[in-house]
């Protein structure tokens, strides 16, 4: 990486946020936009500018960022190779459907010839706008090809809250407003192994839940019918950011090979260099049938994309899976330009090293401070679970009260999983070597005033 991307004063606190004029836009957004926002009630202030892996706000607070827009911006903010692809593209084209443009098709090269497994080189590629479409577009393509309805999914799931991939998400909540019906759904158990909800021996939890799944495809006389394909992340987002055992993939593709049903790897959240790979399947080796890829990908542009085997193109009829603003052309630009970067000379090794030495870090912390339950992860998607009691495993409201208090010194850090007990590390991957520490210095000092209270 030459020069720094970030502001360098960071983190900065000049005045508590929200500051005199964060309240003032505060009040206005609160006058307009819906209550039912959610990380305004995290981050309370208003940002004016990002840079790398810091932006400021418009009191002149400098963040750290480990939040990067939800897993959105694995380059940082205004990564000088992205803006220059969108300023190009601005200037010729900004909206097209489906017609070729240089954008498109230096797009499609760059894609596919970074897929993992046998989709390297000769993957059909069919955009959409957001994850969920991506995952919409997933499912029904499984299920076209299959002619079966039922998709298997796990607990601890999120594809997204689109009409029927909602019903893969494993959160009822999400569903219960909505007025959708699960569609033809059935979650089996994650092989979450810090909390496998099965008495099994140690080792075992990634075979019991592929045997679960064997047990629906080869016996359908009950249960869920027909399956049409099974979705997956790879590693869990959402849900915790939870690694499951190595075998766990390999198994997957094994059986769902042997039973002629689509694997859905959804790398949406780790994809794009997350996890020290292109994609995190790479980690293990597998081949999806169909890879689900979003957030990253477009650098900030709602921009999406499933990659599938050829063989399943075949016959699909015009129209398949529709929207207006599918392969914008601004996405395009951007995410050929993402994509050169996170492949270039040393990146993904740089992403590899530095993870490992943050996840030894906050493994050290573990040892200091009893309610880090656990500590997993790979490359910049780190998970880090509290909980009270190391042994009863329960779960701690404290992650809650440190993102506030990492607020409140200048880092922005965000929760996930099923109890919202799990921190997240998931900087941008271009994060300088300094405000790595500076995020750690303020995570360990938070949190230790936190427990000491
Ligand atoms: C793994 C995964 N799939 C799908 C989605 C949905 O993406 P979007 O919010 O862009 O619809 C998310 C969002 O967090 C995700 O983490």
């Amino acid at each position: 990486m030459n020069g720094r991307l970030s502001f360098s004063d960071a983190p900065l606190i000049r005045v508590e946020p929200p500051g005199p004029r964060a309240s003032e836009l505060i009040s206005k957004q609160d006058r307009w936009e819906t209550v039912s926002r959610t990380y305004t009630r995290f981050f309370r202030t208003a940002f004016e500018e990002g840079r790398g892996s810091t932006i400021r706000d418009v009191d002149g607070n400098v963040f750290v960022d480990w939040f990067s827009g939800i897993c959105v911006l694995n380059l940082g903010h205004a990564h000088p190779a992205v803006m220059e692809a969108l300023r190009a593209q601005l200037n010729r084209l900004v909206h097209i459907n489906e017609v070729a443009t240089e954008a498109r098709v230096g797009f499609l090269e760059e894609l596919v010839s970074t897929l993992p497994g046998s989709l390297k080189g000769r993957a059909k590629v069919m955009f959409t706008v957001t994850g969920a479409d991506a995952c919409e577009a997933a499912m029904s393509l499984a299920r076209w090809t299959t002619k079966r309805r039922t998709i298997v999914s796990f607990s601890g799931a999120y594809h997204g809250v689109h009409g029927a991939v909602v019903g893969a998400t494993a959160n009822h909540h999400y569903r219960e407003y909505a007025g959708v019906p699960q569609y033809a759904v059935y979650h089996l158990p994650y092989p979450y192994t810090y909390r496998f909800p099965f008495r099994v021996a140690e080792g075992d939890e990634a075979k019991v839940v592929v045997e679960m799944l064997e047990h629906l495809l080869r016996d359908d006389y009950s249960g869920p019918g027909p399956i049409g394909g099974v979705m997956v992340e790879p590693i869990q987002g959402e849900g915790g950011y939870i690694v499951p055992p190595d075998d766990f993939l390999p198994m997957l593709r094994e059986v769902t090979d042997r039973y002629s049903v689509p694997l859905i790897v959804d790398e949406v959240q780790s994809g794009v260099g997350r996890t020290g790979r292109i994609w995190a399947s790479e980690h293990s080796g597998v081949s999806p049938d169909i890879v689900c890829v979003g957030k990253s990908i477009g650098g900030g542009i709602p921009f999406s994309l499933i990659a599938y085997r050829e063989e399943l193109d075949e016959g699909l009829p015009a129209a398949f899976h529709l929207g207006t603003y599918r392969g914008n052309p601004l996405g395009l630009a951007a995410g050929r330009a993402v994509l050169r970067v996170v492949r270039g000379e040393g990146f993904l090794e740089r992403v590899r090293t530095k993870g490992e030495e943050v996840k030894k870090r906050f493994q050290e912390l573990q040892s200091a401070i009893p309610q880090i339950g656990e500590v997993r992860g790979k490359g910049f998607m780190i998970g880090i679970e509290l909980v009270d009691d190391p042994v009863k495993k329960t779960p701690s409201a404290l992650a809650s009260k440190l993102r506030a208090e990492m607020f409140r010194r200048g880092v922005l850090m965000h929760t996930c999983g099923h109890f919202g007990n799990v921190m997240r590390f998931m900087a941008p991957l271009t994060i300088e070597d300094d405000l790595i520490t500076a995020g750690l210095r303020v995570f360990e000092s938070s949190l230790k005033g936190l427990v000491s209270q």
